[in-house]
């Protein structure tokens, strides 16, 4: 690690005295100025190099874009990338969005949300039904990271702060079966996490909702946990029957990471709108995308008003070319299917811990996109005391033993509960899955000695 004084003029993500400097990085792994080789278990921060590091093409794309132009206004020019990926984007768009949708490109999975519900809103500004302003979301759901998005997401810490500040969304619970907020069964639940949606649409009123936004699979606020089959398709049905638009943040699950393009074809279902980013360029520049079915697009167009959003670096000319690579490497190197079997080995082996390890309650996940739960008590599944800090210390534990992971808290009411994500990138091998559950192993046989 590079000494204390040698980092004291940069910010970093916690306050530790130094951290390790990354030097290079090759597929899964990555590589520090001291030469400490790191498994990427959560694929960047949190579930973003879904093809893995220094593919090549990506690389040689994004240079060859430099050479002819880095950047061009937007409010006056297009660029050949942004119209090919826009072509690239609809040709796997999910369901009847497929070559029937239009995308907004952007920079990061916040303002990808942020342009997803302007565009909703905009979309009932144009139909003359201006009441419509509210987004129903739901608990321990995470959107995104400016003040207004704080408002909508679930993700009670990173909400708190900014309490006064925002417009303050209706929030319906999870829909996760482990800790059910309902304290029912799937199925004999009949869904009732879904169904809390219409109540939610009712008490508001109707002609105030604007849209109901929901991950596939829950990520930075629950570990990894899939909604339940049919959970997607009684979600389509209510919002069709009260005129509120499906939203679904596709910021992690999108380009492969569970198993599909879009992870809400898990499901079978056609959202009206999606927000993704992260594995759209799997890391490699900043790039995300808002993309609507072409009706939506049409209704705004109609109205003469131009799409209300945009900063000044979107549609990237740089990134687009990035982008186009990264996607089709995930399709010339089978990603998909390898998300879907790889992923499911990961899943058995992270059950393995849980039979061998009292703290880990249960591994869950779709595709490669993996968590652990960690309790005090399997059988009340009792969580830690927050203030032991425990997902927090298990990142640390993996971090020295060379694993980098992705902590997450709060899946108690927003309060307690500690999570790991467990999200390698795609292109990861039965092997090193096997690698990293050892490091996984060695790290939970000190914490798991040091809390019990
Ligand atoms: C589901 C989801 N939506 C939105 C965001 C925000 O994306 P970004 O950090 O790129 O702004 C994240 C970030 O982790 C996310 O996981």
């Amino acid at each position: 690690m590079t000494d204390s004084k040698s980092q004291k003029f940069v910010v970093h993500r916690a306050w530790r005295d130094s951290f390790p400097v990354i030097d290079h990085a090759e597929g899964i792994y990555l590589y520090d100025t001291e030469g400490h080789r790191y498994i990427d278990g959560a694929a960047g921060s949190s579930v973003v190099v879904n093809i893995g590091h220094g593919v090549q093409s990506v690389i040689e794309a994004m240079y060859q874009q430099s050479q002819k132009f880095c950047f061009g206004a937007p409010h006056l020019f297009s660029n050949a990338k942004q119209e090919e990926l826009g072509d690239l984007v609809a040709s796997r768009a999910p369901g009847s969005m497929r070559n029937n949708c239009r995308t907004w490109f952007g920079t990061t999975g916040t303002d990808a949300v942020d342009s997803a519900i302007r565009l909703a809103r905009q979309y009932f500004l144009a139909l003359e039904q201006p009441s419509k302003y509210a987004v129903i979301a739901r608990w321990q759901g995470f959107h995104g990271n400016n003040i207004f998005v704080s408002g909508v997401h679930g993700h009670t810490f990173r909400r708190k702060s900014y309490f006064p500040m925002y417009v303050n969304m209706p929030h319906i619970p999870p829909a996760y079966c482990y800790r059910c907020p309902f304290e029912l069964t799937y199925p004999a639940c009949r869904l009732k996490c879904a169904r809390a949606l219409e109540t939610m649409i009712n008490e508001t009123g109707e002609e105030n909702v604007a849209a109901f936004i929901a991950e596939p699979v829950v990520g930075a606020a629950l570990g990894a946990v899939p909604a339940p089959e049919g959970y997607f398709e009684v979600i389509r049905e209510i919002c069709d029957k009260h005129n509120v638009l499906l939203i679904v943040d596709e910021v992690m699950t999108a380009w492969g990471r569970v198993g599909y393009w879009f992870g809400i074809e898990h499901w079978g279902v056609t959202p009206d709108i999606i927000a993704t980013a992260k594995g759209m360029s799997s890391g490699y520049t900043p790039i995300s995308s808002t993309i609507a079915k072409e009706a939506i697009w049409q209704v705004i167009e109609a109205s003469k008003v131009p799409f209300l959003a945009g900063h000044t670096m979107n549609q990237n000319p740089i990134s687009c070319a990035g982008a186009i690579e990264a996607i089709k490497y995930v399709e010339d190197h089978d990603l998909l299917s390898k998300s879907t079997q790889i992923g499911a080995y990961l899943l058995k082996r992270l059950n393995d811990l849980v039979d061998e390890f009292e703290i880990v309650g249960q591994a869950r996940g779709l595709g490669m996109m993996c968590g652990i739960e960690f309790v005090q008590d399997k059988k009340t599944k009792e969580p830690f005391d927050p203030k032991l800090k425990v997902s927090g210390r298990f990142e640390m534990e993996c971090l020295k033993r060379g694993l980098s992971l992705f902590q997450c808290a709060g899946c108690v009411e927003g309060v307690a509960g500690d999570m790991m994500l467990v999200t390698p990138p795609l292109v990861i091998t039965p092997k090193q899955v096997d690698e990293l559950v050892d490091i996984m192993k060695q790290a939970l046989k000190v914490l798991q000695a040091e809390l019990l």
